[in-house]
């Protein structure tokens, strides 16, 4: 969406510290020996608190308020009462919601407890290249520089990203145009971004992957090529100088 209204700005910031706080407190909440589900109740219980509904429940039907994706799990994973936080798990949560009619999104990957499989230089490279991203838009930049500055960065530091698996304008439904922020140079993306739209931007930074598929569950997505991937996403405003970030408050990048 584009914002043309301090109503519609107020709209966004609500359901954006919504959700930024939802994901913040599930991070939280993530310790050995709590299972996904129970994770993912909790973070409905206060979506359901605050009156926000869950996206994915709305948009897609999707078995659970939240996505909450292990390990292998690229994405889009279903909350289990079978899946049990070990120490050491690369874990990802998601949280996007709708209320009053505003649509918000945000997310990140973490260690469950101590490093032992040494997943920290990973989610590093994803936050700082996150960062590096957000705060290279502005109005009239190109989608696909902002592609080819992840991609780029990924690369420097090693890793891959997965080219179908992208951020998107977001506002007043779960996706909206900009239908497609890929994290590398797509050359046939000649669109740029716009002074006062809203967009979630997030990297899919990887191990050893470069396309997730969907497995038998209908929902999971794993890597063509096995590894690990970290995501980190905040919903932004663009403006002509420094973006509105949002979901800030859930500190993805303390
Ligand atoms: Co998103
Ligand atoms: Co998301």
């Amino acid at each position: 969406m584009s914002i043309t209204t301090e109503s519609e700005l107020i709209g966004m910031k609500k359901v954006s510290e919504a959700v930024a706080f939802v994901l913040k407190e599930m991070r939280n909440y993530s310790q050995v020996g709590r299972t996904t589900k129970e994770i993912d109740q909790f973070g409905g219980q206060i979506l359901n608190d605050i009156g926000a509904k869950s996206a994915p429940k709305l948009t897609y039907n999707f078995p659970a308020f939240t996505c909450i994706s292990l390990n292998n799990e690229f994405c889009h994973g279903i909350p289990s009462e079978k899946r049990i936080l070990k120490e050491g798990d690369l874990i990802n949560i998601d949280v996007s919601a709708e209320l009053d009619g505003f649509w918000s999104d945000n997310g990140g990957s973490f260690v469950i407890g101590e490093d032992i499989h040494k997943h920290q230089k990973l989610i590093d490279a994803s936050k700082q290249i996150l960062h590096h991203a957000i705060f290279s838009i502005k109005g009239g930049v190109r989608i696909s520089d902002i592609g080819h500055l992840i991609e780029s960065e990924a690369k420097t530091r090693g890793y891959k990203v997965i080219k179908n698996l992208t951020g998107h304008g977001i506002g007043r439904s779960l996706h909206e145009e900009p239908s497609a922020i890929a994290n590398y140079r797509d050359r046939f993306n000649l669109a740029r971004f716009r002074k006062n739209s809203v967009v979630a931007i997030e990297t899919f930074i990887s191990t050893a992957s470069t396309y997730a598929e969907t497995i038998e569950d209908g929902w999971t997505m794993v890597g063509n090529k096995g590894g690990f991937i970290a995501q980190h996403e905040h919903t932004i405003v663009v403006t002509e100088a420094k973006p509105i970030i949002l979901t800030e408050m859930n500190e993805i990048w303390n």
